[in-house]
């Protein structure tokens, strides 16, 4: 990886970035037609605010494929509103009690539980809204339809929210490491896997070879990127995060610094974005973007 390729990758998230804000903020709903403090905390918890990694890593995957970004400003957010969802859930009290979320008081401090849990709600079907009417995806009926597939199947209980019951269920109890992979390829891989297979399936005469070894990628980035969390939990500090450092072990959350030590952590980590990369490799340079986001990921201090 030259240094000219970080610059590049830099370049394009900070364009996505700016992309991705606008298209969130002209599909949340306008204020006229919802109930004010709902209408606010949807906004609260969806702008201005995250590092986008999954909107990014879906126009990352269309750039790689010569999709039209265009095309997949519906599909980017829809990714991201179902992420800010499992946030502002994530954050609640009967699950990781959060105060802070992006370097902001969390949706329900900030508004009330229940507001939060409605705002959550409100995001998510919003997701599949975006999916099966946005105007500007310009896709067949059958590609719409395996796209909701998809998000529905990784943000549901065999993919997020089945993560997310294992991490609540496992606190305080020591997870081996094939169930720790488990919970994180669920909880947080399973969405990031589909940030990309949403650009795929922009792409109805993609190799099928080539679907399968940008799925593998993003498998493994997925699993790499919970890791990172896990380690910045216990490195960082919390206003580099914007969300209050050392929470896991407080809560003693099962991780793979716990498990495996810091080193062994940040091995795994490397070996992850390893095995992305050999994943690529037929893409030749063409993938150079997300071969740069695979090191991002495990590189990242937030
Ligand atoms: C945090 O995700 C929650 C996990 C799944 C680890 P991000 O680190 O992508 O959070 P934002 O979107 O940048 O705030
Ligand atoms: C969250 O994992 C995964 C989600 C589905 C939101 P964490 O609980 O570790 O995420 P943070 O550290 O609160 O962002
Ligand atoms: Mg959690
Ligand atoms: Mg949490
Ligand atoms: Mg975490």
């Amino acid at each position: 990886m030259t240094n000219a390729d970080l610059e590049r990758l830099h370049a394009f998230m900070q364009t996505c970035r700016a992309r991705v804000e606008r298209a969130l903020d002209r599909r949340l709903p306008p204020a006229d037609k919802l109930p004010a403090r709902l209408h606010q905390a949807m906004r609260y918890a969806t702008l201005d605010g995250g590092k986008r990694l999954r909107p990014i890593l879906t126009y990352a995957t269309g750039q790689t494929l010569g999709v039209p970004l265009e095309i997949l400003d519906g599909p980017a957010c829809a990714v991201e509103f179902i992420h800010v969802y499992s946030l502002i859930h994530d954050d609640l009290p009967a699950m990781d009690d959060d105060s802070l979320r992006r370097g902001k008081p969390t949706c329900h401090v900030q508004f009330d539980e229940a507001t939060a849990i409605l705002a959550g709600d409100a995001l998510q079907a919003l997701a599949f809204e975006v999916l099966a009417c946005d105007p500007t995806l310009a896709v067949s009926a059958a590609q719409r339809l395996a796209m909701i597939g998809c998000l529905a199947r990784a943000a549901g209980a065999g993919g997020m929210v089945g993560g997310q019951a294992i991490d609540l269920a496992a606190v305080g109890l020591p997870l081996d490491l094939p169930a720790l992979e488990w919970m994180h390829i669920h909880k947080t891989g399973a969405l990031i896997r589909a940030s990309v297979s949403l650009a795929t399936l922009a792409k109805p005469d993609l190799d099928p070879e080539l679907a399968s070894r940008l799925d593998h990628y993003a498998k493994c980035i997925g699993l790499a990127f919970q890791i990172q969390d896990d380690i910045l939990d216990e490195e960082s500090d919390t206003a580099t995060l914007g969300k209050t450092q050392g929470k896991d072990r407080a809560q003693a959350k099962p991780t793979y610094p716990a498990l495996l030590g810091m080193a062994g952590a940040k091995q795994k980590a490397r070996e992850m974005h390893e095995e992305a990369l050999a994943s690529l490799e037929p893409l030749g340079a063409r993938a150079d973007l997300l071969r740069a986001l695979s090191l991002f990921i495990i590189q990242r201090r937030n």
